[in-house]
């Protein structure tokens, strides 16, 4: 009884392995570049796969009781949305073809509006894809900003002694702890608990602003003083150009910070089940800033 798990090198899949395989579940985990002999030491059977392909897709489904899906996100790739969009239509394929029956797939707040900006768009079509899923029984996780990410920002704190993005200092939004959602997503697999289509969203025990979490990251790097600088859209761009996203990239993530000044956090919010995290920013912060936990999260953080 196999249980698929896309994205095992990342935040939430490497987590949602690691806690099948602990629960003594039979784990199938899908690489792509990232290395995952430990988990076939641990007991996990490893294919790889590249999510453009759907045969490769089919071979890792193929005879699987439940699977995680989840839409990768390349952001040095000039073809960003064309090649998430393919990957979508190649996951909904070969779901269809292996008649996977209990699906879990990892969206975002944002993706509730068919017009959503940055990559939450994307998420928006995966989730409509999926939804063609007759058959299937698919619970999607519509999550908020992931906590992780915020680590992102730590090559450029230590350089420039400042964190920054287009987003305004106190514009507030919610946070989530990829162990929480890696925690929900593991359960839901290992119950598989729902039927036809259902929407669960997991926001965070507390909404966060940029200056609140940039001061705490400050005070837990020695940088009391550490300023969270509101840049402009071309700034912010620039930024995170010379962090090496593609420019398709780094112009939706700036239309996805502006659209947080907007209210977009809140909207979406509506018409799902909202599930309750336990993991607070401070938890979160000290446990991956303590020593010798910074190099590994920076390694494993997205944009
Ligand atoms: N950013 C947010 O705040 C947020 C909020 C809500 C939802 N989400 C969604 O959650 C998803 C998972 O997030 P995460 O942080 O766990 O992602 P992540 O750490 O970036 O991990 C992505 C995983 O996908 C794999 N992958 C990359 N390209 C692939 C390809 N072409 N074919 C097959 N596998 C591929 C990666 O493997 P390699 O490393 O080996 O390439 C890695 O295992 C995101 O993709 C996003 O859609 C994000």
């Amino acid at each position: 009884m196999v249980v698929a798990v896309m994205g095992a090198a990342g935040n939430v899949g490497s987590k949602v392995a690691d806690l099948l395989l602990r629960a003594g579940e039979e784990v199938r985990v899908l690489q792509h570049r990232r290395d995952l002999s430990s988990l076939r030491r641990r007991g996990a059977e490893v294919v790889t796969v590249d999510a453009r392909n759907v045969d490769d897709l089919r071979r890792s489904f193929d005879g699987a009781l439940a699977a995680l899906v989840l839409l990768p996100e390349d952001l040095s790739d000039p073809a960003f949305v064309e090649n998430r969009s393919a990957m979508s239509r190649a996951i909904r394929d070969a779901l269809r073809d292996t008649g996977v029956g209990h699906v879990v797939a990892l969206s975002a707040v944002a993706a509730a509006r068919a017009d959503a900006p940055g990559p939450p768009g994307g998420l928006h079509g995966f989730e409509r894809d999926l939804g063609e899923l007759e058959t299937t029984n698919v619970l999607v996780l519509r999550s908020a900003a992931y906590m992780d990410y915020l680590l992102a920002a730590l090559p450029t704190i230590r350089e420039r002694k400042a964190n920054g993005s287009a987003v305004k200092a106190d514009v507030r939004f919610p946070m989530v702890a990829t162990e929480d959602v890696a925690r929900e997503a593991a359960e839901r697999l290992r119950r598989r608990d729902f039927t036809g289509h259902r929407v669960e969203l997991l926001l965070g025990p507390e909404d966060v602003t940029m200056a609140q979490a940039t001061a705490a990251i400050g005070a837990r790097l020695g940088m009391p003083d550490l300023p969270y600088v509101e840049l402009s859209p071309d700034e912010a761009r620039g930024a995170l150009l010379g962090a090496g996203m593609s420019e398709q990239v780094a112009t939706l993530l700036v239309d996805m910070q502006l659209a947080l000044n907007d209210g977009a956090a809140s909207e979406g919010v509506e018409g799902g089940d909202r599930s309750a995290t336990p993991t607070r920013l401070g938890d979160f912060l000290d446990r991956a800033l303590s020593d010798g936990a910074v190099t590994a999260d920076e390694e494993g953080a997205g944009g």
